[in-house]
């Protein structure tokens, strides 16, 4: 039976990657800690995917909620236009002093989608301001995801969700994670590609798919000897989930461009940043006011997320979360050995994102096993999991316990089962 808020949001709300004919209603939550969400009926779940791979050290940490009450007495909100303050500042220095050395000057925004859109601006805008305007061209990977506004569509896959949005967005040419497909595009495009930006590591929505530190690398250099930009979408690997702080450090390259978000705030303020160069920041610089870079938004440089960024930050360090996601990882996938050897299951890890996709004739993705996955995954009463198509993945934040490990394991072997039979 519908819960009181259930009927009340079936009649107001509208949800994300929803088909409101078809879906289940969603779960009501009425409180989280840790790794656990509450219900309203008192039932618990894990959150085995950190909610979209956000929340990072576990949910309602009291270091970050006392911060946000503080910060909320003494400065809610002020314009970042002509104006700035101490938790933006320190945040930019912290984040300069921890990210690839590449890396010197930062700009705020408020979520995933518009870290990239200012990349993509960004980057462009420097070619023309270098008198390189024909520099038309994105380079992305086949199957990427970077977000829902038009030019973060522009560089996904189309399928399954930007197709009819096709009219308007702009062309890029599409590689796979492989040196030569990259230098093949390099070759043709010449004077007209501008970035190539890739997801390191792991590219998150089209199934946690896994591309080798080898093929970072190589793309590094290829970006270097085209002379283009090379721009990491670290939106969803930032902040210690693939290993390190950022995957670029774990494949040992710097980016000229990088977009951070999710991770950024704990995971529980909408708090985005675009980190570029040196040389991309002095490419706006001019006695002409217009050269400058027209972009911003209300929430730029919010004093509350950047607060709440800055102690998740240093929490992140001081408790070295990179390496306790990466043993929760490691907790998971060794939890989950019994699936290893199984001929329609391909198992896959990289830090703390353990991933199982179920092999399928054809429709991949889309393919039916997806919807046994989402169906099976609605019923567990214990954990909180979201198939990505054919592939069920977890995600934990670093509180999680190994209790917890084993319980998440345990619901995915069930899941999984029920998909492969
Ligand atoms: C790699 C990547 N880039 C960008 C985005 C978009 O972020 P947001 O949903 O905050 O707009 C996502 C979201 O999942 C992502 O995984």
């Amino acid at each position: 039976m519908a819960s009181n808020l259930q009927q009340r949001d079936a009649k107001v709300c509208w949800h994300p990657f929803t088909q409101h004919q078809i879906d289940p209603l969603p779960l009501p939550i009425v409180s989280a800690k840790d790794a656990t969400l509450v219900l309203e009926d008192g039932s618990t779940r894990i959150d085995a995917i950190s909610s979209w791979w956000s929340v990072l050290h576990g949910h309602c940490r009291p270091e970050l909620a006392e911060v946000l009450f503080k910060q909320a007495s003494t400065l809610d909100h002020v314009l970042f236009a002509g104006c700035t303050h101490q938790p933006a500042v320190e945040l930019a220095e912290l984040l300069i002093e921890v990210a690839p050395d590449s890396l010197s000057r930062v700009f705020y925004s408020d979520n995933g989608s518009t870290a990239v859109e200012i990349g993509l601006k960004a980057a462009y805008q420097s070619w023309v301001r270098r008198g390189q305007a024909q520099r038309t061209t994105f380079i992305s990977l086949e199957h990427s995801y970077h977000g829902d506004t038009f030019g973060a569509m522009a560089l996904g896959d189309p399928v399954p969700f930007f197709s009819e949005f096709e009219p308007f967005l702009f062309d890029v040419r599409r590689v796979d994670p492989t040196a030569e497909s990259l230098r093949t595009a390099l070759e043709e495009l010449g004077d007209q590609a501008c970035a190539f930006i890739v997801e390191p590591l792991v590219q998150g929505a089209a199934g946690m798919k896994m591309h080798s530190i080898e093929f970072l690398r190589a793309a590094r250099e290829l970006c270097t000897e085209f002379g283009i930009f090379f721009i990491a979408d670290e939106v969803m690997t930032g902040f210690g989930r693939t290993g390190s702080l950022f995957s670029c450090q774990t494949a040992g390259i710097e980016p000229d461009i990088m977009a951070i978000a999710k991770g950024l705030s704990g995971g529980i303020l909408p708090l985005s940043a675009t980190l570029v160069s040196e040389e991309i920041y002095q490419d706006f610089l001019d006695d002409e006011r217009a050269k400058a870079f027209f972009h911003g938004h209300t929430f730029t440089g919010n004093p509350l997320g950047c607060a709440v960024a800055l102690r998740s930050l240093q929490l992140c360090i001081e408790e070295q979360t990179p390496q306790r996601l990466q043993e929760i990882g490691n907790l998971v996938e060794c939890a989950l050995a019994s699936l290893s050897d199984h001929p329609r299951i391909e198992m896959r890890r990289c830090g703390g994102i353990v991933a199982i996709e179920i092999i399928t004739d054809h429709g991949g993705y889309l393919a039916c096993a997806g919807d046994i996955l989402r169906n099976a995954c609605r019923e567990l009463d214990d954990v909180l999991l979201r198939p990505l198509g054919n592939v069920l993945y977890a995600m934990p934040p670093a509180c999680t316990t190994e209790e917890e490990c084993q319980i998440i394991a345990d619901a995915m072997i069930k899941v999984v089962m029920q998909a492969v039979q």
